[in-house]
């Protein structure tokens, strides 16, 4: 079955210029602070049945034909990128990548006129990853293109946290209430941490952080989390764990003595796997710094769910691009007649056909 109710067509003349103040705003996933339990469930079951059709193979689907997706990378990535290029190339989108290196920001060029310059070549969708904290919301909040957060600073990094939940309800059988993650290492660089702690929270299960001082952030229960003061203690009658690399690109010097200390404190052995209940199994978003936040015989044991978390990770997004058109075709659908004659109206009668 298709994921999108409504044929979708290429991106007009036009598309994705300056928001005027009157449009719609578009459908953005800049972070899972403020979902809702319903609006994550939704994600993750059009991520479930996306799954079920990538595992079949076969036909090309052609859901997103006539669809244009960039990829505006300024930050490096494996993971991120790869599968939101899979993801939008099994819908049948067209795609293009934008990487910092490379493009004309090394010559001064902005964010902001980058971007506006990509729209006006016409996309539907941007996947934005940036090194600071606001960049894919502040994109959102000028231009007139769904964004989706691929990661910034140390904000959120939601597709990350949906494929993390998505993995855990397997994991889980479905049910978060009463269950408990326990989040080991960096926290306070960690985008992964924050969007996992909203989206676990939301669905009912509880999450407690465990690190250095140094590396959790201030106030840190005001997430919506708890603390344990030793790994040992996070881990002990835990549903499931997730290592946490050392984001060494986003630290200030000091805050660690050596990544030897750091992995025999905290890192996850099989000793400490040991600790959890027994069907507890072992997270990492990846890059995996082995021997550091997790050994090696931990990151490739019968515990670990390390590669599913890749593999639910482009069903995920597949998910994610649909739910932009979808909800984009659907907004502009309910304000097509308020529309009529304004900014826009071409767009949105196009794209209803
Ligand atoms: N998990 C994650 O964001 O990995 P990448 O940096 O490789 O995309």
């Amino acid at each position: 079955m298709p994921i999108l109710q409504h044929p979708v067509r290429p991106a007009p003349r036009g598309a994705g210029r300056f928001r005027h103040p009157s449009e719609a705003p578009r459908w953005h996933l800049l972070g899972l602070q403020g979902r809702s339990r319903d609006d994550i469930l939704d994600l993750l079951d059009a991520a479930d049945a996306c799954r079920v059709r990538l595992r079949a193979g076969g036909t090309p689907f052609d859901d997103l034909r006539g669809v244009t997706v960039v990829l505006a990378f300024f930050e490096d990535s494996t993971r991120t990128r790869v599968s939101f290029e899979l993801a939008a190339r099994h819908l049948g989108a067209t795609v293009a990548t934008l990487t910092a290196a490379g493009s004309s920001v090394s010559k001064g060029e902005s964010l902001f006129d980058t971007m506006q310059n990509i729209l006006a070549m016409g996309t539907d969708v941007v996947v934005v990853r940036h090194p600071s904290s606001g960049a894919p919301a502040f994109l959102a909040s000028q231009l007139d293109v769904s964004v989706v957060n691929a990661g910034d600073g140390r904000h959120e990094h939601p597709t990350q946290g949906l494929l993390d939940l998505m993995t855990l309800r397997d994991v889980w059988n479905g049910r978060f209430e009463g269950r408990r993650l326990a989040l080991v290492g960096d926290i306070a660089h960690s985008r992964v941490a924050r969007s996992a702690i909203f989206g676990l929270v939301a669905l009912g299960a509880s999450v407690v952080v465990a690190g250095p001082n140094t590396l959790l952030p201030a106030e840190v229960e005001r997430l919506g989390c708890t603390v344990a003061p030793t790994v040992d203690q996070a881990m002990d009658g835990a549903d499931a764990v997730m290592a946490l690399r050392l984001q060494r690109e986003r630290m200030d010097s000091g805050l660690l003595p050596s990544t030897g200390e750091f992995s025999k404190v905290w890192g996850i052995t099989p000793e400490r796997v040991r600790l959890m209940n027994r069907d507890a199994k072992v997270l990492h978003p990846g890059p995996m710094n082995r021997g550091v936040e997790v050994a090696t015989e931990v990151a490739d044991g019968e515990r670990s769910v390390i590669l599913d978390q890749v593999e639910n990770g482009v069903a995920l997004r597949c998910a994610v691009l649909a739910r932009c058109v979808e909800a984009d075709v659907a907004m502009r659908r309910a304000q097509s007649g308020d529309h009529a004659g304004r900014p826009g109206a071409d767009v949105a009668a196009r794209r209803l056909g």
